[in-house]
């Protein structure tokens, strides 16, 4: 189904409800990309219906799997012979197939992976990727668009990681899991995508521990027989159920994000409680209520457990209309402020200086016609044009639809006025 290009918007009332949560998109593009690591039939549950998940089936279709959706079930065959290569015409519609060249590289020895593209935001080198499997034995060489990687054996190493990048954690575990002796990632993410992936590849027959920490190490399995196929059910999206907590933030009201885990998301709890909201929790989600103009407060995306930089455009929105003066710092990526203009084409008081936003809220944004430029920067438009006055169209909307299945029905479910066009 072609997404749609548009998204309309009517400001109006509180948000009220319950909102269900999906699949964590970051986790299942991962989850995907690890059963190339062995042959089998793999069964994965809670799959969101997003393009990401599209774009990654074709993908693995390309390298010989077959891939099969039954409502949020996502079944994959993985033959015993794989095609170590990530055509170009997949991989420049979205940046997370880098993921399967360490997989590629553990079962086939070699992997061809056209360089990525994906979001709009600033440049998002892999060169933390290319060091650390470098220290496993792995040769690169660049030629006409696409990276060939080659490694006779992997060979388990010590990889510091100059920074905590969930990509190059992923990659290198993948990789890891079939080399000989152990690995040790040092100063790894500790993102709960990253736990995720780690449980799956156990239950495949891995042998890493220490997931969730930023030490892991990974006792390679040395015959391929070792390592099967396995079911899994991917952890709910903690930047979709934010994309909810801070919709309320911004129009009031009182939601409860079912199947969010509170566990994933505290610093963002905690800081939404600095804001004025009440936020408790339950096995069962994330209850949230705001039943005051919000105050504003100073953020700065960090790794995990840091506050995410996906969370930022959404507390960015939010400050747009809270009281007072906030200054959210961008520590991850650059150019990730670009949405920025359009939140001031609502009536935003927003400066941006490098890599800070200094946010003055105003009373209330003013609905307008605005352009989504990345996943999350869309649905920040959306929930800002909920609690603005009168009507907002968000075009390119289609990037929205990468990482959420139906955020307009999932609104409306809960008294949002969304509608696609
Ligand atoms: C993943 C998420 C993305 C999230 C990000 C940070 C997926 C599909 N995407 O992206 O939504 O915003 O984590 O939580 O899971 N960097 C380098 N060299 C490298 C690798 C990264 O300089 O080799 C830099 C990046 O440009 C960026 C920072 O490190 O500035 C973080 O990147 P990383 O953690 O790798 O993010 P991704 O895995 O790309």
């Amino acid at each position: 189904m072609q997404s749609p290009t548009h998204i309309t918007v009517q400001g109006g009332g509180p948000l009220e409800g319950l909102v269900p949560v999906g699949g964590a998109k970051n986790s299942v593009l991962k989850l995907m990309a690890a059963t190339l690591l062995a042959e089998g039939r793999y069964v994965l549950s809670n799959v969101p219906r997003i393009t990401d998940v599209d774009l990654m089936s074709d993908l693995l279709r390309a390298t010989g799997c077959t891939v099969a959706r039954d409502g949020l079930l996502l079944v994959i065959d993985v033959p015993a012979e794989i095609e170590p290569v990530a055509p170009y015409e997949i991989v420049e519609q979205f940046r997370a197939s880098i993921v399967v060249m360490g997989p590629m590289l553990a079962r086939c020895g070699e992997a061809r992976v056209a360089l990525p593209g994906g979001d709009d935001f600033g440049p998002r080198p892999i060169d933390m990727h290319v060091r650390g499997l470098q220290e496993l034995g792995v040769e690169f060489e660049t030629a006409h668009g696409y990276i060939h990687a080659r490694a006779g054996n992997l060979q388990g190493a010590r990889v510091l990681l100059e920074f905590p990048s969930v990509g190059a954690t992923e990659n290198l575990l993948m990789a890891a899991v079939r080399a000989k002796g152990s690995t040790v990632i040092d100063n790894a993410a500790r993102e709960p995508e990253i736990v995720d992936l780690c449980e799956l590849l156990n239950k495949m027959g891995a042998r890493i521990v220490g997931a969730g920490s930023s030490m892991l190490t990974v006792e390679g399995v040395d015959s391929p027989d070792s390592l099967h196929s396995a079911n899994h059910t991917v952890i709910p999206d903690r930047v979709e159920a934010a994309t909810y907590l801070c919709a309320v933030g911004i129009t009031g009201g009182e939601i409860t994000v079912a199947g969010a885990r509170h566990e994933h998301m505290i610093m963002l709890c905690q800081k939404l409680g600095e804001m004025g909201m009440r936020i408790s929790h339950d096995p069962g989600g994330i209850w949230a209520l705001a039943n005051r103009r919000l105050t504003s407060a100073d953020c700065q995306s960090l790794p995990y457990p840091g506050l995410a930089t996906d969370f930022k455009p959404f507390l960015v929105t939010l400050l747009a209309s809270t009281a007072g003066v906030g200054i959210v710092t961008e520590n991850l990526f650059s150019g990730r402020f670009r949405y920025v203009d359009e939140l001031r084409r609502m009536g935003a008081d927003i400066r941006t200086d490098s890599h800070h936003a200094i946010i003055r809220g105003v009373d209330k944004l003013s609905g307008a016609p605005v352009r989504a430029h990345d996943i999350r920067a869309g649905a920040a438009l959306v929930i800002a044009g909920l609690g603005a006055e009168g009507e907002t169209v968000v075009s390119d909307a289609e990037h929205i639809a990468r990482g959420y299945d139906d955020i307009a029905g999932k609104l409306n479910g809960i008294g949002g006025k969304v509608s696609y066009r």
